[in-house]
């Protein structure tokens, strides 16, 4: 007979790994709190844009329920839930244990019970056990399997990045194991505890904040100097060993990168450590929005611009060619824009039109004097091509993401303004 996983939270995480569950042979159900996302799933629609949900979905509608007592005859349940910080930057662990305590009574003696939300080395057992153990009668086994996923890497999917598990016995670390194993294409790491499989994710995320805001740093030194970063990391990266290229940009967004710190941040004071490089990490990425766009002024003084400029922010999500726009600094850029008198603003972003204040690039470009581009789509940078920006009339470039030819642009006399790279 064959056997079912229940996925709790069919997000960005949960909804591609019911699917990839699904194609191994399991017989998959899911729960979430959202209505209009639970109809369009059992409609056979996708609730946000990813080819393979689409496509799987298509296929066969995913049963699922905003009734948790869909898990009651799981042989597994995943949580994937969000795991998001407040306004002051403090973990919000309360759609975690929220949806605990709702699955809480369907849970039955000898589940694997695995939470795949990012979470700091603590959670698993301070949060998650305390809930479990409401029901002291209960015997199953609990991992923490963090999941990697990386939206819109097509070679990299959660189908084939490899994890580490860690779970409160070494029983449930080896059921865990065989769980993801039979779904998953990649090999399954056994950690020796469920922080260490916590602490894990931290560093990994952690290390990519830190790298970034190194580079992001360098990229402001560097503008002062005239050097095109760009250039040096592509000259760094030849050495092949003991250096591996991150790329300076208008800020650090998504669920993961420019949350996750804060969880270590925020555990560690609390046991009495005070993580400088981490904080000092998460100011510096925080600062290029503003920083990106306080280029307009120098494009406002060198070629003498006249208020109000006709300003053009192109993307919305925080990277390329998806429609999550969630932490995405060009949300802060935008604020940051509207609040300026001297600007006239329109947005587009082809991905995300519910929030662009015009319905093609071509309204957004026409008259526009400066162009700001806040997210690499392929779409954008395939349309920004020197020669186009001409025929507009653009006066000045921004590119938060280092992707436009700033040598043809320049070379067709509009003012380049990279992060940390510009041809004045
Ligand atoms: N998105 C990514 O790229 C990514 C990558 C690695 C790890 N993660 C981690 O995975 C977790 C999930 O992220 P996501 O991007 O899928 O989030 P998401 O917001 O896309 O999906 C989470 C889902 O959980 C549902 N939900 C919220 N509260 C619930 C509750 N109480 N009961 C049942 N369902 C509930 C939401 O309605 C939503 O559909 C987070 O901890 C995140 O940090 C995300």
């Amino acid at each position: 007979m064959k056997k079912t996983v229940a996925i709790v939270g069919l997000g960005y995480v949960g909804l591609p790994l019911a699917l990839v569950a699904r194609n191994k042979g399991w017989n998959v159900v899911g729960f979430d709190v959202d209505e209009k996302k639970i109809a369009k799933i059992m409609q056979g629609k996708a609730p946000f844009e990813d080819v393979y949900v689409e496509k799987e979905l298509a296929n066969a509608p995913l049963h699922a329920s905003t009734k948790p007592s869909v898990i009651a005859n799981a042989d597994v349940v995943v949580v994937a839930v969000p795991t998001p910080v407040t306004s002051d930057h403090m973990p919000d662990l309360t759609p975690l244990t929220s949806s605990l305590e709702s699955i809480l009574p369907y849970l039955k003696n000898g589940q694997l019970l695995s939470i795949e939300s990012t979470i700091n080395p603590g959670v698993m057992a301070e949060v998650v056990l305390p809930v479990i153990q409401k029901r002291p009668e209960l015997n199953i086994h609990i991992v923490h399997c963090p999941e990697r996923v990386n939206p819109g890497d097509a070679t990299w999917s959660v189908a084939n990045i490899p994890r580490v598990i860690g779970g409160f016995t070494k029983d449930a670390t080896r059921k865990g194991k065989e769980f993801y194993e039979s779904i998953l294409d990649a090999k399954v790491k056994e950690m020796d505890s469920v922080m260490e499989a916590e602490a894990v994710k931290i560093l990994e995320n952690t290390f990519r904040d830190i790298n970034i805001a190194f580079v992001n740093e360098m990229a402001k030194s560097f503008d002062t100097l005239g050097i095109d970063i760009k250039n040096v990391i592509e000259g760094a990266a030849t050495k092949p060993f003991a250096f591996m290229p991150h790329y300076p940009g208008n800020g650090v967004g998504g669920h993961c990168i420019s949350v996750d710190p804060y969880y270590m941040i925020e555990k560690a004071r609390q046991a009495g450590f005070d993580h400088e490089f981490l904080k000092l990490a998460r100011e510096i990425n925080n600062s290029m929005p503003a920083f990106a766009v306080s280029l307009i002024d120098r494009a406002k003084e060198k070629l003498s611009l006249q208020d109000p400029i006709e300003v053009a922010l192109l993307g919305l999500s925080y990277k390329k060619d998806i429609d999550d726009i969630r932490e995405s600094p060009a949300l802060e850029m935008r604020k940051i824009l509207e609040n300026r008198s001297d600007i006239s603003l329109r947005v587009f972003d082809p991905h995300v039109p519910r929030l662009s204040t015009v319905e093609s690039l071509d309204a957004a470009l026409q008259g526009t004097e400066v162009v700001i581009l806040a997210t690499n789509h392929s779409d954008l940078i395939d349309a920004l091509t020197p020669g186009n920006l001409k025929k507009y009339g653009v006066a000045c470039v921004i590119d938060g993401k280092n992707a436009l030819d700033a040598d043809g642009i320049a070379q067709e006399g509009i003012l380049y303004l990279g992060i940390g790279r510009s041809r004045e």
